[in-house]
């Protein structure tokens, strides 16, 4: 082990040693300590614990021991207005007054839909789930039982959640099957293609032509690198799917009001059949949405004759989630203008700060992302450019990954594999901050120093 690490280890579990002590309790308790795979956040490999988080405020987060972090992991995504935001914090307390969840139908469900409607072009109708997993495992439900056929296509290291409808292809991005406990690939019905290869999406089209229900892709590939589409790229398969009467199933569950407003499909202008979201709409709180034209969503009518069973959940719908998410819609959209330019021109200016710092240290890495979302991907041999997750997957240096997670722990900033997304409460404080913390990090990584 080199001396750099060694030191940032020591100096990582001098300032970390209350959430060491409950992290050896977690491993007592939970499988590998967590209750979602990704939580350990690459500190498994040093021994080390992630830390164990307290509070939320703006942008920043605090841990047990007192270290504060600007956060661009912003809960995975879904906390765009920074942490405990006014607007949310009091709509959720105002309605605690009323107490919690009834089971029951509610207004609060009216309002929140009526937001999502007006803002997204593909939705006529919409239900609510409580989770992303949930709510992709509905759309292709619906889809199949639309079009009467089986097979979904998928994009290599597309991450549509844990349902064992879709978790195929995810990290195994050639071998496809994730887990044991699963159907077989074969019998998943579950195909895929490189995100941006629409040559090899066509193929998959041809090969299986009267067999397709659905694809699902997410517009920018999220967890699976936050990759842009190509130009082009997003409508040739809407083209594609159009004409061989395919349902088109947008997951917005990440891009979902971070790209605009008008989500994804506002922001490349091309609308999808359907559409599944999470995150940003929840306000903060579970929640999942599927949603689509009339003519889909009517199928899930059982009084109306509709066949499809979907939704359930005892937690779809409660009022906590649906006056968080108005209240996060709502000042997004009275400020619409202002927060999108400056979450996109922020995006793209660290982005670039990061490619030329990139270059400046001649690193093995390539930065990729759209608007505010951002990822460094470290590789054991410089790469030009990226565009699918098939490429991250043959070529990630793993260890570099963990390093650079440490060194950026350790220099009060809290980013996930490579980085994550901006909310609007990161100030040009904060930016400044994290680009010296980043320059230190790629030059530790690249030249060891
Ligand atoms: C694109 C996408 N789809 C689906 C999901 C699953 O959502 P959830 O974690 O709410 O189940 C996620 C979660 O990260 C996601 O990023």
């Amino acid at each position: 082990m080199t001396e750099w690490l060694k030191t940032e280890i020591e100096l990582y579990k001098k300032n970390h040693q209350r959430s060491l002590a409950l992290w050896k309790k977690a491993q007592e308790q939970f499988p590998a300590g967590v209750s979602h795979n990704i939580r350990d956040f690459h500190m498994t490999p040093f021994g080390l614990s992630p830390p164990f988080i307290v509070q939320g405020k703006e942008s920043q987060l605090f841990d047990v021991d007192g270290n504060s972090y600007i956060d661009y992991w912003v809960t995975h995504g879904s906390a765009i207005l920074g942490h405990a935001h006014p607007a949310i914090m009091r709509a959720i307390s105002d309605q605690l007054s009323f107490g919690i969840h009834f089971g029951m139908v509610n207004e609060h469900t009216l309002n929140l839909a009526e937001m999502i409607i007006d803002a997204t072009p593909c939705v006529e109708k919409l239900r609510f789930c409580t989770t992303g997993t949930e709510a992709t495992m509905y759309a292709s439900r619906l889809a199949r039982a639309y079009t009467k056929k089986k097979k979904i296509v998928k994009v290599r290291g597309g991450w549509h959640g844990g349902n064992d409808t879709l978790f195929y292809f995810v990290k195994e991005v050639q071998k496809g099957v994730e887990s044991a406990g699963l159907k077989s690939l074969e019998d998943s019905q579950i195909l895929s293609f490189d995100y941006n290869d629409i040559e090899g999406f066509k193929k998959v089209l041809n090969e299986n032509k009267n067999d397709i229900a659905a694809v699902i892709l997410e517009p920018v590939l999220g967890a699976g690198g936050a990759i842009p589409p190509k130009e082009g790229f997003l409508e040739e398969i809407q083209e594609e799917t159009q004409k061989r009467g395919i349902i088109l199933i947008f997951d917005e569950i990440i891009t979902g009001f971070r790209l605009s407003y008008h989500s994804a499909q506002g922001f490349f202008n091309v609308i999808p059949d359907m559409v599944t979201m999470g995150k940003i709409v929840g306000g903060g709180t579970p929640i999942g949405v599927i949603g689509g034209t009339d003519e889909i969503m009517e199928q899930a009518n059982l009084q109306k004759g509709g066949e499809v069973w979907i939704g359930g959940g005892t937690f779809s719908g409660n009022p906590l989630s649906m006056v968080a998410g108005r209240a996060t819609l709502e000042t997004l959209r009275s400020n619409k203008d202002e927060f999108y330019r400056k979450l996109n021109e922020n995006g793209k200016m660290i982005r670039q700060r990061i490619q030329s710092l990139l270059d400046e240290y001649n690193s093995p890495a390539v930065v990729t992302g759209v608007g505010s979302m951002i990822c460094i991907h470290w590789f054991d041999k410089p790469l030009a450019k990226i565009s699918s997750s098939s490429e991250i997957k043959l070529n990630l240096a793993k260890e570099k990954v963990n390093q650079f997670q440490l060194l950026m722990f350790n220099r009060g900033l809290l980013i996930r594999s490579g980085f994550g997304y901006l909310c609007i409460k990161h100030t040009s404080k904060d930016i400044e901050k994290t680009l010296n913390a980043l320059e230190d990090g790629i030059k530790i990584i690249s030249h060891g120093t």
